[in-house]
């Protein structure tokens, strides 16, 4: 593959950061890139190389958007508090974010990350049930406090306290749980979930609520049809728990189809989490949910977050949501995804390593395998394309319960041109890369 960055210069950024960072904080591919700038859904490293960004989702309507950008230095110069004095900012904001929902989801609490959010999710459905008892897929991540991070099933904690928290399979489409897909794989999912709230209720735990990201972004965003959760819904209110809908990925228009992960699956979650492209790289994260459960919560947990809400965060944040109308970004991440989607599908006419394509509006990608007939993944290759991507130019990831999904997430502005340059070069890249486990 070409050329590379100057390699004394990354190698002694590296030996620092480990200094002080730790020597186990990773960095995205093996040549990790140092980026200096941003501009779109463009990104430049220390020497003026410009890479293509086909990945984050965090600067959501585009690196560096001026709009944002003004926003936060006007109110940064202005005033920056917290949400203990009156600010018509917040109420401007969470009057603008609840439009965007369905009833009875209209009051907001904000945070500054997701985790936080997924926390206070977690303390809400306690507040209204009284229990504990948690299910999650054995594949997700939902953040990093000391209670969040038990529900990672791949990745946990050696410490804390898990007993409350169980496990479900992560919904695959591409190899369904009972072997079918569609409504009876939807119906296998249910039943695994019934079987787990018997399981909290047997050992006393007492069930609270189903987490699970709408879109199963972490699982390798499964192509799941419209009604997949309801099943698992009604078992879920059956029993008295309630549904904690995890937006953090998929939310804000990013699957074109929707503004929510949850409206494109037809769920209808009590709680509903948000964070990463909220305010455009400015740490903004949020709980949505109905006035009664936001009441039940603050009757049975004091909460102040000195961050979350402050004048500058809401208005980076309002700043996304309007300029997410103004350019009409959720019907071009529509547009785009499908026809990248297209040329993703064409792509594996040429290369049998290319399993399955999948997604919707800009979140999107393929399952790598070594056979179709076996479906066996091909999970180092997967990891092989996307460190040969961003050494041409190309920056995108990977994922999935066998780490062999390519994941294409990139900001909202990606045009059907920035499409085109991505498959070539994915084209060239599959063409060139040896197939292996
Ligand atoms: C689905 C999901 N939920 C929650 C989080 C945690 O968000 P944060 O890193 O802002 O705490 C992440 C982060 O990757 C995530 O992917």
């Amino acid at each position: 593959m070409t050329e590379k960055q100057p390699e004394h210069i990354n190698a002694s950024l590296i030996e620092a950061r480990k200094k002080v960072l730790g020597v186990k904080f990773p960095t995205f591919y093996k040549d990790p890139v140092h980026l200096v700038r941003g501009e779109g859904v463009w990104v430049w490293d220390a020497d003026g190389r410009r890479y293509l960004d086909c990945y984050n989702n965090v600067p959501h309507v585009g690196h560096c958007h001026p709009k944002v950008v003004e926003a936060i230095s006007r109110q940064a110069a202005t005033l920056n508090t917290h949400t203990r004095y009156l600010h018509e900012g917040i109420i401007r904001y969470a009057e603008k974010l609840t439009a965007t929902f369905e009833d009875p989801l209209n009051s907001v609490l904000m945070t500054c990350t997701g985790s936080e959010a997924n926390d206070i999710g977690l303390r809400m459905a306690e507040a209204v049930t009284g229990n504990r008892g948690i299910i999650v897929t054995d594949h997700t991540y939902h953040g990093n406090t000391t209670v969040v991070a038990q529900l990672s099933a791949t990745n946990p904690p050696r410490t804390g306290d898990a007993r409350h928290i169980r496990f479900v399979p992560a919904p695959d489409s591409y190899r369904p749980l009972g072997g079918a897909g569609g409504p009876p794989h939807a119906l296998a999912f249910a039943e695994t979930v019934r079987k787990q709230i018997d399981n909290l209720n047997a050992t006393g735990h007492g069930f609270a609520a189903l987490m699970v990201c709408p879109y199963f972004a972490n699982e390798g965003f499964p192509d799941l049809h419209s009604g997949f959760l309801d099943p698992a819904a009604d078992i879920v209110r059956a029993a008295g728990g309630v549904i904690i809908a995890d937006e953090v990925q998929p939310g804000f228009g990013r699957i074109g189809s929707h503004m929510w992960g949850h409206q494109r699956i037809g769920v209808k979650p009590d709680i509903v989490t948000l964070g990463k492209p909220m305010g455009n790289g400015h740490p903004v994260a949020g709980v949505v949910t109905s006035a009664d459960i936001l009441t039940a919560f603050q009757d049975s947990f004091r909460y102040f977050n000195t961050f979350g809400g402050n004048p500058v965060s809401c208005a980076a944040a309002e700043a996304v949501l309007d300029v997410l109308e103004e350019e009409g970004l959720m019907a071009q991440a529509n547009d785009v995804g499908a026809y990248a989607r297209g040329l993703l599908r064409d792509l594996a006419g040429q290369h049998d390593c290319i399993g399955d394509v999948r997604g919707s509006g800009l979140f999107f990608g393929a399952e790598m395998v070594l056979n179709r007939e076996t479906k066996k993944p091909a999970t180092a290759f997967t990891a092989e394309i996307a460190n040969n991507m961003r050494q041409e130019g190309i920056l995108i990831n990977f994922l999935g319960i066998n780490f062999n999904v390519l994941k294409i997430r990139p900001p909202m502005q990606f045009t059907r041109s920035n499409a085109d340059q991505l498959i070539e070069t994915l084209d060239r890249v599959l063409a060139h890369t040896e197939l292996k486990e």
